[in-house]
């Protein structure tokens, strides 16, 4: 890898922690950085705007492990970062593989196709929202447990065709596989049990053809596709379930406590002045839901400057929730939350051609939960005002842990 001249090397948190601060120490020292991650395996750390769009749209790097990653025997088992980049689906394929992958996912998840999902997200953020709000007077919940999890779960569940009875176990060990803090044999456990859970889940859907995506996918006759292998059908369950509600999950928690801890955000935003997709926006700006995703390599030596030579086959770990708060791209109060500001551009749904597919999900399942729970609950308040939640302990995703509220306070009349 890198010649030892190389400077102290420093090692992630993988409590995430201080994940910002953090980010905001190695954006300052290069366009990219050698650092240790969990495992004593070592990347680059790539935290810049520019820098990310560009090594995202260059035909050198690759997130196909397989192929591309010379010093993956080093890799330990159980590596806590291992769920995401061994995931065997279309996010670590490359080039020609990768196209026709997302070719078989993505058109159902365009825009047009969200939009008819409106009435059923609606239907479910009603519901969970009344359950809020029969509450009584003065009880807590947790936004993140009782809103955007069920949420975002039932969408891509639904979608999915996973059978009630094993989505919570699902959910608990795709939260339990994102953890970077745990240590090696518990995520191996963790790893190992959710393959044969979503092993179970296509023996089942096997048996029990639907009209849904799982199904889609099992049976696919388009002409000159071949049905997925089962490695890599679990794999691709585990990508779309995972992805499509991890990550949703954290857009909706850290937009609601962005506003529960700026009312005068959302006095505007009820004044008209601003609106739930500048508030979404600018959350993704500020807290975007992924932060590093494991692994890019490099097929070549790439030069970036400022002395930095990522060489190749060298992993590359891309900070997506990085560039949104580069000084860079966003000179005016980078670290604040201002759902007004012009410049709310990011790259938290990626960039080039593993752009995100589920964004216009995503968005849409923001802006009914938000909009739901504020217009439905209009006195909802912080069960502990001034008390920031803990962070998640991941280095992948980025979100709060809970965000605890009083849905209708004891003294209201609402
Ligand atoms: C706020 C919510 C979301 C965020 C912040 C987000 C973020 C991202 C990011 C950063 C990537 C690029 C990964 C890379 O290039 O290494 C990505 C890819 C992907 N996302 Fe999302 N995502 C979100 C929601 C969703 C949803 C709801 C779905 C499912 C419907 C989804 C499915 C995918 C898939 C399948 C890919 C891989 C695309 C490819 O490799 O070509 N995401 N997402």
């Amino acid at each position: 890898m890198s010649d030892s001249s190389e400077p102290v090397c420093p090692f992630l948190d993988p409590t995430a922690a201080a994940m910002h601060a953090e980010a905001a120490e190695l954006r300052a020292q290069g366009p990219a950085v050698l650092v240790e991650l969990p495992g004593s395996i070592k990347a680059w750390s790539v935290t810049r705007h520019s820098v990310i769009q560009a090594l995202t749209l260059d035909p050198r790097v690759s997130r196909d492990f397989r192929r591309h990653w010379p010093g993956i025997g080093e890799v330990p088992d159980g590596w806590v970062l291992g769920s995401v980049a061994f995931q065997d689906s279309l996010v670590n394929r490359y080039g020609e593989e990768h196209r026709q992958a997302r070719g078989r996912i993505a058109p159902t998840f365009l825009p047009r196709r969200v939009k008819l999902m409106r009435p059923q997200v609606q239907a479910t953020a009603d519901r969970l929202v009344a359950a809020l709000g029969a509450l009584e007077p003065g009880e807590q919940a947790d936004l993140r447990g009782a809103l955007a999890r069920p949420l975002t779960m039932t969408v891509i569940c639904d979608l999915f065709g996973v059978p009630e009875e094993m989505r919570e176990a699902l959910g608990a060990l795709i939260d339990q596989v994102l953890d970077s803090s745990l240590e090696e044999e518990v995520a191996f456990a963790a790893q190992t049990e959710l393959y044969v859970r979503l092993g179970e889940l296509a023996v089942y859907k096997r048996a029990n053809p639907a009209a849904d995506l799982t199904s889609d996918l099992l049976l696919s006759d388009r002409p000159g596709e071949q049905p997925l292998a089962e490695h890599e059908l679990v794999g691709t369950l585990f990508t779309m379930i995972a992805a499509g509600f991890e990550t949703a999950v954290n857009l909706i928690a850290s937009a609601a406590l962005e506003m529960l801890t700026h009312p005068e955000q959302l006095a505007r935003l009820r004044a008209g002045a601003i609106d739930w997709t500048d508030v979404i926006e600018e959350t993704l700006r500020l807290e975007g839901p992924v932060m590093y995703v494991p692994l890019r390599y490099a097929l070549e030596d790439i030069d970036l400057g400022e002395g930095v030579l990522i060489a190749k086959g060298d992993p590359i770990m891309v900070g997506f929730a990085a560039a949104g708060r580069d000084p860079q791209e966003h000179p005016d109060r980078p670290d604040e939350f201002d759902p007004a500001r012009a410049d709310k551009g990011h790259l938290a749904f990626g960039h080039g051609p593993h752009f995100c597919v589920g964004a216009p999900l995503a968005r849409l399942e923001a802006e009914i939960a938000l909009s739901t729970l504020f217009e439905q609950l209009p006195e909802l308040a912080l069960a502990e005002p001034g008390q920031w939640p803990a962070r998640l302990p991941s280095l992948i995703v980025n979100g709060p842990e809970s965000v605890d509220v009083v849905p209708r306070p004891r003294t209201g009349t609402a």
